[in-house]
């Protein structure tokens, strides 16, 4: 079963995160996720992904600009009704708004008919609410919920499609 996990990302962190859920999710038996920048993607791959993951630097508080627009005008092409969808983020600050921006992604992919998840606290801890955030000075001690995060989505993935 195939997964795409879309980014922005211009100095590398949410490009970091990103292949850290993918190889996580290559990790889980049955699943081939890859990585793609908002720019550089596989759209056939994307079309044929029954889950959808997408990243975003905080901007301002929230989503960054070319993400948003990225999410309007090209998302929807890969007919994403039906499918699982998350969202993630990295920042700057602790509190710099990275839950904030999710959420505007999850609007976007709940828009579009996903099925939107993240775990949430029914795997127990680490509880993660709407969707993992990376602060970067934290980076490192970051990729473990990172990486359960990929593990999360892929079971899912596979009791809803395989
Ligand atoms: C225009 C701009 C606005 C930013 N605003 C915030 C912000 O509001 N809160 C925050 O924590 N970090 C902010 N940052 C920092 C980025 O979110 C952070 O460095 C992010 O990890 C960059 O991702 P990237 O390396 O994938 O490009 C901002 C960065 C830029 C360039």
């Amino acid at each position: 079963m195939k997964a795409s996990i879309f980014y922005h990302s211009v100095s590398g962190y949410t490009k970091d995160m990103a292949e850290v859920i993918a190889q996580s999710m290559n990790n889980s038996s049955g699943m081939e996720a890859k990585a793609f920048s908002i720019t550089d993607y596989d759209a056939d791959w994307a079309k044929e992904s029954q889950c959808v993951i997408i990243g975003t630097p905080i901007y301002m508080a929230t989503l960054s600009g070319e993400l948003k627009l990225w999410l309007e005008k090209v998302a929807p092409t890969f007919g994403l009704a039906g499918k699982l969808g998350g969202a993630f983020a990295t920042e700057q600050y602790i509190h710099g708004g990275g839950e904030a921006g999710i959420r505007v992604i999850l609007d976007h992919l709940l828009c579009y008919g996903m099925l939107t998840y993240s775990g949430g606290g029914s795997k127990g801890k680490p509880v993660i609410h709407l969707g993992p955030v990376s602060v970067n000075q934290y980076a490192e001690d970051c990729r473990a919920t990172f990486e359960i995060y990929g593990q999360r989505m892929a079971q899912k993935a596979m009791e809803l499609f395989a």
